[in-house]
Formats: structure tokens, C-alpha cells, sequence
């Protein structure tokens, strides 16, 4: 879809030539200062045809003065950019229906744009133009609207282009995980992620993907991770994508995205009722691959990675079963009481491995528990850090996108529900505060730096007759790459070189006394001694490239 902003108020509204014209209003703002279009707008308020009240649009057909075939009339709650975003929806809601191709949306007279309105309208309309084919010959082709302008005022317009530019790097992004999201378990494999990683770096030589065979992670020592995947055919993966903006000295933010391709709970099955839909569960594998295809477009002056532990969890004969342990690349081991939960299995180890880049911040993304969606529905991404200037940073470029996160506690205490008589930790806590102990069992992976996490588990897709990736998290993401990048001397770095060993130093003292060998069997993990000099030497290890 092609985006455009112009400078145009009044009557060049009025004269404009396109298909359509999209003008949004509030309450307040009612008048666009062109005779025709006021006398309309005017017209149809005191016919009872349209009331000022947010959400409502009204379609009028080739009206008199106008050039526009079409106008459209929507309300936005307030001059807001959420506001203009959600009025914007819905007008071009309106006019997808019919035969428009190019329409041009003008706010009322008085409206001051600013960069977050005009990439608002522009992921605005790119997600209501998506349309999932790839399995489905049948959908419809392209859809029809292919031109969007975005008419401003002279004050407004460079902040307004600087938006509609961002705009459609992020709304790539989006599109991407959207497609990735949508596509069916037996398509969208650990292995097609790989691919689609790797394809990424080829599109966009300022990224580079690395893909980790079973062989390279075993040996890395990811005991927790491979215990996922022990029920099924599909090979496992490890990606690891990189985009390198800033000199190399600098600290790289790293985000860590659950992608497990599918979700049945393993031998702790889950019930049959909309299982399909825990294909969505590589949908923050899916958020990492959107913000990479962003970033690679914005280019910010800032160093990225990108962690994707990828499998599928399935029941079979040699699948992990409730009661086993495992011993993560952390040297911590695992009593799996219940194999339904995978992800932060598999995060653990991203997690550790983490530490060997030397990370400003990490943030994982996971659709990781049902007890998320419980407590925050659909519409906030769940935040849980300790680390309270991430928190707010996080808060801030998601207020800042339209793609909202509420911060959630993590305290020490819930950690209680997580021990075991037979491991170091349970890989479950009770029903109670489940995504708060989910959290909580990540952290123990997450000592040695700056980390947040994001559970998406409510926010990653829509169920009923919607179905669909909505993409997100990755406008809060990019937005925070984005923001960290212009923050320049302010931006988080590393924690302070001793508080980070400290705390690195609690785990390793553990690992010291952590001899015993993986009960897989299979992934038995190197010597923690070794493991201990290794990081501080600041070495590579096998299959790192760090
Ligand atoms: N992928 C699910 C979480 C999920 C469930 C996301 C429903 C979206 C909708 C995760 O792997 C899982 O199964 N979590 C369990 C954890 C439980 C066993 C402690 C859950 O939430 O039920
Ligand atoms: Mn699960
Ligand atoms: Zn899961």
C-alpha cells in the first residue's frame, strides 16, 4: 500500500482529486473551513443523520462541491492519536466495502497532527487491509484501497511525514508477524521459522540470522529447551538474528521470543476445544521477526538481537513426562510437573544464554500463560520487571504506539510455590497468580542484567470469527528500539559491571555443586566449572556467535 501526507486544509479538501475523502471530527472539531464540506457535515447533524458521538461514521455519495465521489465522516473520541487511530479504523472501514482505491484522510479544522497520529493511520489502515492467503486460494485478491494521504497543516507536516515513515516500517513489521502468526502449525514449523529468519537477512543485508541445529544446542548445554521437543519429529531451532546499528562496543538490547509452533501441552494434554489456536504460540518468535523486519527498514542507531528458541510440544513415547528433571543451560535443574508448561522451558535457556552477549536490557516476549488473559484480557500486554526504568520505558513506547502493556507485580515471595523436593525449581506453581509465577521462574534465568517481560498471551491474536495475528507486540517493541536509540546518553545500559557478576556469581556458586548430570540423559551440559571460566573469559563457546 502506498502512504502519502500532503499539506491541505479547507477547500483544497474540497478539490482534491481522489476516489474518496475520510474526514475525522470530534466532538469539538466540526468544521473543516471548505463551504461544501461544512454545509454537509452541518446538513447531516441537523437531520438526525449523524450524531457527534465517538464512533460514529457516515457515508454520503458523490456530494455537491466536493470532487470526491465519496465522503466519509467519522468521530474520534478526542484529538488523541489512540482516538484518531480507532476513527481512522473505522471510516476505512466503511469504505473497504466499496469500490475505493485512493481515498485521503483530513482531520477537522483545529486538530494538531503529530508523528504518532500519522503512523497511527498508516498501521491503522495496513491492518485493516491484511488478508491472510497464504493456505486459503479462495480469499480475496489484494484489497482494492491501495493509496492513503494523510492531509496535514504547514506546522504539521514534517513531524507528519517522519510518522507516516515510521508508520510503514513498523506496519511491515506487523504484516510480518501477523502472516507468521496465521500460518498453520504444519506450516509454520520450527524450521520454517529458521527459514524465514534467514530470508529476512538475505532481504535486508543490514541483518544477519543464524539458525542452531539440535547438535549446537545440545551442546550448549540446553537441557531445559531440548525436554520440549522430545515428543516430536520436527527438529528444534535456535535463532539468533542480529542487527548492528551502533558501534560495536555497544551494549546490544536483546529480545527473547517464545516459538513454540505449536502448543498441545505434551502428555499434559490440553482439552480438544480451540486447541488450533495454540499455533499462535510462536507469537512473540513471530513479534522478533516483525520488529527485525522494522528495524531493518527505520535503521536506529542502536544494537539488536534477537533470541528465538523454536519448537513443537507434543505427547508421544518419548515425550518429557510429569515428574522428570532436566538441568538448563543455567546448571539450575527442572522437575517438569507439568509439561503444558513449555514456554518458559524453553526461555530459561534463551535467557541464560543471553548473558554471554553482554546485553543493555533483555526482553522476552511469550504467549506464555492462560492466567494472563484472565487477568488482563485483550487489551494490555502483560509487563513484569524489577527493573523499574525499563518497566517504565516499555510503558512508555507502548502508550506511545497504540500497543499498550500494564505492569504486573514480581515479588520474591510467589516464588515459594515453585519449589521441589526433587530439583532446584518447579516448572509450575499453583492456579493461583499463574502468570505472576511464570514471571517468577524466569527471573531465576535473568539475574545477571537488565530484563522485562512481556506475557502476550492475551493480546497476540483474536479468537472468534476475527481469527487472527494481530502483530503485536511489535509497535511497542520497534517504538522502544526506536526511542532507546534517541535517547543517546540516556539510554539503559548494562547494569553496573559488580552488581551484574554478583548476581551472575548467586547462580554460578550453585552450579559449582550442580554436578549431576541431565535425567534426559541426552543433554547432559557442560562442566559448570567450565562454564564459570568461560564467562569470564568472555569466551565463545561452541555454536555461539557472541
Ligand atoms: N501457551 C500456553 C499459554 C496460553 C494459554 C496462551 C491459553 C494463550 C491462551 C502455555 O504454554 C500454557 O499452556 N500455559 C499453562 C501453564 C500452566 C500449565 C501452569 C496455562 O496457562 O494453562
Ligand atoms: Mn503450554
Ligand atoms: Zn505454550
Amino acid at each position: 500500500m502506498d502512504f502519502r501526507s500532503i499539506v491541505a486544509q479547507g477547500s483544497a479538501l474540497a478539490q482534491a482529486t481522489t476516489d474518496s475523502l475520510l474526514l475525522i471530527l470530534t466532538p469539538e472539531l466540526t468544521e473543516t473551513k471548505d463551504p461544501a464540506l461544512d454545509s454537509l457535515i452541518k446538513d447531516a447533524r441537523s437531520g438526525n443523520d449523524f450524531e457527534l458521538k465517538t464512533g460514529r461514521t457516515l457515508y454520503v455519495h458523490r456530494p455537491q462541491g466536493v470532487k470526491s465521489a465519496r465522503v466519509v465522516l467519522a468521530v474520534a473520541a478526542d484529538t488523541s492519536a489512540k482516538a484518531f487511530k480507532a476513527a481512522v479504523a473505522k471510516g476505512l472501514g466503511v469504505l473497504k466495502e466499496l469500490g475505493t482505491s485512493q481515498v485521503v484522510v483530513a482531520p477537522a479544522q483545529g486538530y494538531a497532527l503529530t508523528a504518532a497520529h500519522a503512523q497511527a493511520l498508516v498501521v491503522a489502515a495496513s491492518d485493516l487491509t491484511y488478508v491472510y492467503r497464504q493456505t486459503k486460494p479462495s480469499a480475496p485478491k489484494a484489497a482494492r484501497l491501495s493509496k492513503v494521504t494523510l492531509a496535514c497543516t504547514e506546522p504539521d507536516a514534517a513531524a507528519v511525514k517522519d510518522g507516516v515513515q515510521q508508520g510503514q516500517g513498523v506496519a511491515a513489521g506487523v504484516a510480518l508477524a501477523r502472516e507468521c502468526a496465521n500460518l498453520p502449525g504444519n506450516h509454520c514449523t520450527p524450521t520454517y521459522l529458521g527459514q524465514e529468519a534467514k530470508r529476512l537477512a538475505k532481504e535486508f543485508k543490514n541483518l544477519q540470522a543464524e539458525v542452531l541445529e539440535r547438535a549446537a544446542i545440545a551442546k550448549l548445554g540446553m537441557g531445559s529447551f531440548l525436554s520440549v521437543t522430545a515428543g516430536t519429529a520436527q527438529p528444534p531451532k535456535f535463532i539468533i538474528l542480529r542487527y548492528n546499528g551502533a558501534p560495536k562496543a555497544q551494549a546490544p538490547i536483546v529480545l527473547v521470543g517464545k516459538g513454540i509452533t505449536f502448543d498441545s501441552g505434551g502428555i499434559s494434554l490440553k482439552p480438544g476445544a480451540g486447541m488450533d489456536e495454540m499455533k499462535y504460540d510462536m507469537g512473540g518468535a513471530a513479534s522478533v521477526l516483525g520488529t527485525f523486519r522494522a528495524v531493518a527498514e527505520l535503521k536506529p542507531k542502536v544494537n539488536l538481537i534477537g533470541l528465538i528458541p523454536t519448537c513443537e510440544n507434543m505427547p508421544s513415547g518419548t515425550a518429557t513426562k510429569p515428574g522428570d528433571v532436566v538441568t538448563s543451560m543455567s546448571g539450575q535443574t527442572i522437575e517438569i510437573l507439568n509439561t503444558d508448561a513449555e514456554g518458559r522451558l524453553i526461555l530459561c535457556d534463551a535467557l541464560t544464554y543471553a548473558e554471554r552477549l553482554k546485553p543493555a536490557v533483555v526482553v522476552d516476549i511469550a504467549t506464555l500463560t492462560g492466567a494472563c488473559v484472565i487477568a488482563l484480557g485483550n487489551q494490555h500486554s502483560g509487563l513484569f520487571s524489577k527493573d523499574d526504568a525499563l518497566a517504565e520505558a516499555l510503558l512508555e513506547a507502548g502508550k506511545q504506539a497504540g500497543d499498550t502493556a500494564w505492569r504486573m507485580p514480581i515479588d520474591d515471595e510467589y516464588a515459594e510455590s515453585l519449589k521441589s523436593n526433587f530439583a532446584d525449581l518447579a516448572n509450575v506453581g499453583g492456579r493461583e497468580g499463574g502468570a505472576i509465577t511464570a514471571a517468577v521462574f524466569l527471573s531465576k534465568f535473568a539475574k545477571a542484567y537488565r530484563w522485562a517481560h512481556l506475557d502476550i498471551a492475551g493480546t497476540a491474536w483474536k479468537s472468534g470469527a476475527a481469527k487472527s495475528g494481530t502483530g503485536r507486540p511489535v509497535s511497542l517493541l520497534t517504538q522502544f528500539v526506536l526511542n532507546q536509540a534517541a535517547a543517546g546518553q540516556d539510554a539503559l545500559a548494562p547494569l553496573p559491571e559488580q552488581s551484574a557478576k554478583e548476581a551472575a556469581g548467586k547462580t554460578s556458586t550453585r552450579k559449582a555443586v550442580a554436578t549431576r548430570k541431565s535425567a534426559a540423559g541426552k543433554t547432559a551440559p557442560r562442566k559448570a566449572a567450565a562454564r564459570t571460566v568461560a564467562r569470564k573469559a568472555g569466551a565463545k563457546s561452541a555454536g555461539s556467535a557472541a
